[in-house]
């Protein structure tokens, strides 16, 4: 097999995490005898000092071209004076409006040898096993232009929805539901927001073509609360772009770190874009502490929903859970005992165990 996969590193321990990445395809296509040619392209902060804009239409076309995209962060204390359309942020926002990455699959699952890293009780996050199915490209983040008026002292940002964006999504939440524990959560704050109540009439529409698909509506609010008090509880939950945002990082909690969460941003055929939940982490950025398992998780995604290897997805998922078996682990996570090691003696050691290939036990199930 021969694949294109466009790298984009963007910025922080965005870099350091995408060469985790590399490594990890590189040690798959030796073992596997697959091909994959890699373009690395500027997004973020990097690309606004290069070509002075945070998404460069060239990065774009390599984009489209790609079999695959993996990314790793964008931002930065940097540009966080810049004006809105000088973000970094607004680079990552324009590929996944660019490429129609409308869902976004946001598996969390505690790994056994991590539960004690949780600041939750063991007992409240041990069965933990969910799916956050995360609307991408509309809601708050896509809204009419956001404005300023009155001289800058009052501002508009539009919450906004069309029937189709919430089908399609509500749609893709339902057959994942129905490949897992087939129990779904829609979560609104349809006790306010108008485009929580079509949510939900789209939610009670769709029900009727998937009846083994138990469903249930839940405001945010008591969701968050839930979340981190009855994680158990959850299969896979659909929200729109923001709540969904807010919600992944809230149930990072239940792995440990955030620096665990893999993602997939998909269009409806199938194509990707693969990126950790966790941005640029300036606090710990160039100093080799990053952890690379979100991204690596992230890249089994890419191998298992864009390429359709769903064995070397297994492997490379394996692996990860024999080298916390092992009880290697990162600095962001909250251990006594075991080893301590930076961002390259993970990957290292992740792909010695791809190497050894001695196990293909599936882990995540998204
Ligand atoms: P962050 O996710 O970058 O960091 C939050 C905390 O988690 C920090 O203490 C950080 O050190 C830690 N952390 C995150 N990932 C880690 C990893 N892999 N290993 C070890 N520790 C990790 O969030 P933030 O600090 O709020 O944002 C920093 C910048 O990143 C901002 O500019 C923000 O806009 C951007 N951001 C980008 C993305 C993305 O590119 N997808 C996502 C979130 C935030
Ligand atoms: C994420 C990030 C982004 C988002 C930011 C950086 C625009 O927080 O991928 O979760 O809010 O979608
Ligand atoms: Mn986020």
């Amino acid at each position: 097999m021969n694949k294109k996969i466009v790298l984009l590193p963007g910025d922080g321990i965005g870099v350091e995490v995408i060469e985790s990445a590399k490594q990890v395809l590189e040690a798959i296509s030796d073992e596997f005898n697959h091909t994959f040619s890699f373009e690395t392209h500027a997004i973020g902060g990097a690309a606004i000092d290069e070509y002075g804009t945070p998404l460069p239409d060239e990065t774009d076309q390599a984009c489209q071209k790609a079999d695959a995209v993996l990314l790793g962060a964008v931002g930065g204390p940097k540009w966080d004076q810049n004006p809105s359309h000088l973000r970094p942020e607004k680079g990552l926002l324009g590929i996944r409006k660019s490429l129609g990455l409308f869902a976004n699959l946001r598996p969390i699952q505690g790994f056994e040898n991590l539960l004690h890293a949780s600041p939750l009780k063991h007992e409240v996050v041990k069965d933990s096993d969910l799916l956050i199915v995360r609307e991408l490209t509309g809601g708050l983040y896509f809204g009419t232009p956001s404005e300023r008026r009155n001289n800058g002292q009052s501002v508009v940002d539009t919450l906004a929805y069309d029937r189709e964006e919430i089908e399609r999504i509500v749609e893709k939440a339902f057959q994942a539901a129905s490949i897992r524990r087939k129990q779904l959560t829609s979560v609104d704050k349809a006790n306010v927001l108008e485009s929580s109540k079509l949510w939900r009439e789209i939610v009670e529409e769709k029900k009727a073509d998937y009846p083994d698909v138990q469903v249930e509506h839940m405001l945010v609010d008591a969701a968050a609360m839930k979340l981190i008090t009855n994680p158990a509880y959850f299969d896979v939950i659909v929200t729109e772009n923001m709540f969904g945002d807010i919600l992944s990082d809230e149930a990072s909690v239940l792995t440990g770190s955030l620096g665990m969460l893999p993602s997939a941003s998909l269009r409806e055929d199938g194509f990707g874009l693969y990126e950790p939940v966790h941005g640029s982490a300036p606090d710990i950025a160039g100093q080799g502490l990053a952890n690379p398992l979100a991204m690596i998780l992230s890249t089994a995604l890419m191998l298992r929903h864009s390429l359709h290897l769903e064995h070397e997805a297994n492997v490379v998922e394996a692996a990860v859970q024999e080298v916390l078996d092992n009880k290697y682990h990162t600095g962001d996570l909250n251990i006594r005992g075991g080893h301590k090691v930076g961002t390259e003696k993970m990957t290292q050691l992740v792909v010695d165990c791809i190497k050894s290939n001695n196990t293909t036990k599936s882990i995540m199930s998204c």
